[in-house]
C-alpha cells in the first residue's frame, strides 16, 4: 500500500483493500480479470447479459434465478420501466443523456426498486432520452428480446443488425464488473449506510460519469476526429502534452500492463469491420501514444485501458458517442447491484478517517488526530 510520510494511505487510496468480495479480481501485474472464477476472455466469448447477471447475482440476490428466468424477468421489467417514461421525459428536457438517466433512476423508490428493475431501466431510459433529444417519441421495449438487442431496437426504427446486437452483449459482459473501481466503491459506501439499492446505484452512476472513470470513451472518438489521419498523430500529441492534457483511454490505477478488456473489445471491433470502423488510425494512434508515455514515464507503465477500444466498439455497434457512458452503465449496473447485495450482507458501515490540518480554536489543544 502507498502511504504518505504521515503514515496515511495515499489520497487516492492506492493499494488499500477496502472490501472483501467473491465477485471479481483484477490482477494489475498480470493484466488479468477474473469474474467468479472465470477469465473475462472466456465470459466475453460465450455469455450474454442475462448469463452474466445469473453469474454475478448467484447466492446474493434472493430468490435464486437461472439465466433463462432472469432473461424473462428483465424483459418484463423493461416494460415496467417504460411505464415511467411519461414521468421522466418531461422532467429530463434540457439535461444531457447521462443527467437524464440519473434523474430517471432516482424516480424509483428504495422500498420497491429492485436490482432487476434498475438493470432493465438503464437501456429503456437511455434509448428514450436519446430519442427525445432527437425530437422523436420512445419505442416500446419488446420483452422477448435480449437486453442488448432490445436496447438497439428501442434506439432507432431500423432493423437491428444481429452482429451489432451480439457485439453489444459482449461489451456489456466485458464491463459488468471490475473489482473496487470508483463507481463500485461508491455503491458499496452508500449500501453500507443501509440507504437502499436505488440510492446506491444512483450514487454509483454519478461516480461513473467523470472522464477519469466512465466518461472517457466519447472523448477518445473526439481525439481520433481531431487527429484526422496518420500524419496528424505527431502534431496532436505534441499539442496535448504541451497543454498538460491527459490522453483518454490510457493509464490505469491498477493495471501495470495492458487492460485485458482492451483486447476483448479490439476483437469486437475487428469482427464488426465496416463503415464507421477506423481501426487502422486507432492502432497507429495507440502505438504513438504508448511510445510517448513510455518515454515520459519510464518508471510508471501507462498502457491502453478499456475505454480506448470501447469507443471504437460502441461506434461500430452504431451508438452515438453521447451514449457511451450510458452504455457503460448498462453493463456495470450488474456489478453495482451484486456488490450492493454483498455489502448489505456484510453489514459493516464504511467510514474511514481523515486527518485535520486546519486551524484550532485559540488556546485549545487538538485532542484527537482523526475524525
Ligand atoms: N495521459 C497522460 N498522462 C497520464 C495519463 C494519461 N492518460 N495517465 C496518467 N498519466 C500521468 C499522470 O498525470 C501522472 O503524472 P505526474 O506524476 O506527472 O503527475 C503519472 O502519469 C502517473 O499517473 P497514475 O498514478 O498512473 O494515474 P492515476 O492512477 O491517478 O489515474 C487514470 C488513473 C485516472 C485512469 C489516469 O491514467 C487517466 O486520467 N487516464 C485518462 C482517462 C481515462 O482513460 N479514464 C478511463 C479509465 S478506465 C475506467 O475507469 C473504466
Amino acid at each position: 500500500m502507498n502511504m504518505t510520510s504521515e503514515g496515511l494511505a495515499s489520497e487516492g487510496l492506492d493499494g488499500v483493500v477496502a472490501a472483501v468480495t467473491n465477485l471479481s479480481q483484477v490482477d494489475g501485474q498480470a493484466g488479468r480479470l477474473i469474474v467468479r472464477g472465470r477469465d473475462i476472455e472466456e465470459l466475453a466469448g460465450t455469455f450474454d447479459f442475462a448469463d452474466m447477471a445469473a453469474l454475478l447475482w448467484a447466492g446474493l440476490a434472493p430468490p435464486f434465478a437461472d439465466a433463462a428466468a432472469i432473461r424473462r424477468d428483465l424483459g418484463s421489467a423493461r416494460l415496467r420501466a417504460a411505464g415511467m417514461l411519461p414521468q421522466l421525459l418531461p422532467a429530463a428536457r434540457g439535461l444531457s443523456p447521462i443527467e437524464g438517466l440519473r434523474a430517471g433512476l432516482s424516480l424509483f423508490s428504495d422500498r420497491n426498486g429492485d436490482h432487476v428493475l434498475l438493470c432493465a431501466a438503464v437501456p429503456v431510459f437511455t434509448a428514450a432520452l436519446w430519442r427525445q433529444g432527437q425530437g422523436k417519441p420512445p419505442i416500446a421495449p419488446n420483452a422477448d428480446n435480449g437486453q442488448g438487442e432490445d436496447f438497439l431496437a428501442m434506439l432507432t426504427e431500423d432493423p437491428v443488425d444481429e452482429g451489432a446486437a451480439r457485439a453489444l452483449e459482449t461489451y456489456l459482459v466485458t464491463v459488468a464488473d471490475h473489482g473496487l473501481n470508483a463507481s463500485t466503491f461508491t455503491a458499496r459506501v452508500v449500501a453500507s449506510t443501509q440507504a437502499g439499492m436505488v440510492s446506491a446505484v444512483v450514487a454509483a452512476l454519478c461516480a461513473l460519469k467523470g472522464p477519469l472513470h466512465g466518461g472517457a470513451p466519447g472523448p477518445v472518438l473526439d481525439m481520433l476526429d481531431e487527429i484526422g489521419d496518420l500524419d496528424g498523430v505527431r502534431p496532436w500529441l505534441d499539442r496535448q502534452f504541451a497543454a498538460g492534457e491527459r490522453l483518454m483511454g490510457f493509464g490505469h490505477r491498477v493495471y501495470r500492463t495492458r487492460d485485458p478488456r482492451a483486447d476483448v473489445l479490439k476483437g469486437v471491433v475487428e469482427g464488426l469491420r465496416g463503415g464507421g470502423n477506423r481501426i487502422a488510425l486507432a492502432e497507429a494512434v495507440e502505438a504513438a501514444i504508448l511510445a510517448e508515455l513510455a518515454e515520459r514515464y519510464p518508471d510508471r507503465r501507462l498502457d491502453t485501458n478499456v475505454e480506448f477500444y470501447t469507443a471504437l466498439a460502441l461506434e461500430a455497434v452504431g451508438l452515438p458517442r453521447e451514449l457511451f457512458t450510458l452504455a457503460f452503465a448498462m453493463g456495470r449496473v450488474l456489478g453495482w447491484t451484486a456488490h450492493i447485495f454483498e455489502q448489505e450482507q456484510s453489514g459493516r458501515l464504511i467510514r474511514p478517517a481523515s486527518r485535520y490540518t486546519g486551524p484550532l480554536p485559540e488556546g485549545r489543544i487538538l485532542a484527537t488526530v482523526a475524525g
